[in-house]
């Protein structure tokens, strides 16, 4: 399967099958460990709970939005030192899990956790790492599209939310529907921010393609808190902040997206890598917006 259907079928799996992952499919997730990007200085660890069924309840107002946890067969908790780089990195590396999951039909999907201490008692990691973030797997229960689950216009997408127990969510993003992702043409400037790239211009530098597939990238929320300066020799990726969103859920964010669009960029044929040290840009910024990576091509 190619990387954009990939992308397209992916979404969040918060129903799973009473059913532990069969032999063969805990192979396959244990050589994905194995084969999973190696990034320098990354320090994210990726530690597996087998008893998901008999641990989530414990998890009640623990993890999950609204402290409603989701509970599936089995759990990563990814560990990783305090500070951006490796909230970053957790959230590269965890959605290349979900990414690489998914061609086995293994569903995923992120929980935030909100008391930390408390889930590492009960997951008994003995680790001076924090827990960055959950990712609960297992075989889903039903295929729905989720990322209609936030769409207020889509039929059924509130009563998923209230089959879901998701009765009085609010979504944090304000732009349109909030389940439908961005156009391309919201997100993406053209050599200073606030200077929109218009679609001929981004398929005249061959970059469609790649913008195409990074607006399917999963978020907290669905916020979708990034935005990219293109230029001639590198990209900015710019994210938005927010004091009400916790800084590890905006390091993943960021993240993901740094993913996604790698994996976009080179199906479309660019090489390079992102830079994550010593960004400046030398046009001007909103207050709450910063650079958070730059792709530099090779
Ligand atoms: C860092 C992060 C934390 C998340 N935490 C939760 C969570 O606690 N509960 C939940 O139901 N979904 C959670 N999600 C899933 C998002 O709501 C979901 O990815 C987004 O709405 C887009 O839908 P999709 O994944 O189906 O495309 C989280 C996603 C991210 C990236």
């Amino acid at each position: 399967m190619n990387a954009l259907k990939l992308a397209e079928k992916r979404h969040s799996s918060r129903e799973y099958k009473h059913k532990k992952l069969t032999d063969e499919d805990r192979r396959y997730v244990n050589d994905l460990l194995l084969n999973i990007p190696k990034i320098n200085n990354a320090n994210v660890e990726f530690s597996f709970v087998e008893d998901g069924w008999d641990l989530a309840p414990h998890m009640e107002g623990l993890a999950g939005y609204f402290g409603h946890m989701i509970t599936a067969p089995h759990y990563f908790a990814l560990l990783c030192e305090e500070g951006e780089t490796c909230h970053k990195w957790v959230g590269y590396l965890g959605e290349w899990f979900i990414l690489n999951a998914l061609k086995q039909s293994i569903g995923s999907c992120w929980i935030e956790v909100k008391d930390v201490p408390a889930v590492k008692q009960l997951l008994q990691i003995d680790s001076p790492k924090t827990i960055a973030a959950l990712i609960a797997f297992g075989y889903p229960k039903k295929e729905f599209h989720s990322s209609s689950l936030y769409s207020p216009s889509h039929p059924n997408s509130l009563s998923s939310l209230t089959d879901l127990g998701y009765p009085n969510i609010e979504a944090i993003s304000n732009e349109g529907p909030i389940s439908s992702r961005k156009a391309i043409t919201e997100f993406v400037d053209h050599l200073k921010y606030g200077d929109k790239a218009s679609l001929e211009e981004l398929e005249q530098l061959g970059l469609h393609r790649a913008f195409f597939y990074m607006r399917l990238a999963p978020s907290y929320h669905n916020r979708q808190p990034w935005h990219f300066v293109v230029h001639g020799h590198a990209i900015d990726l710019i994210v938005e902040t927010s004091e009400d969103i916790p800084r590890v859920i905006q390091g993943i964010d960021a993240g993901i997206a740094m993913l996604y669009f790698q994996v976009g960029l080179n199906d479309a044929g660019f090489g390079g890598h992102w830079h994550t040290d010593q960004l400046e840009v030398d046009y001007e910024l909103p207050q709450n917006k910063r650079v958070v990576a730059k792709w530099v091509y090779a």
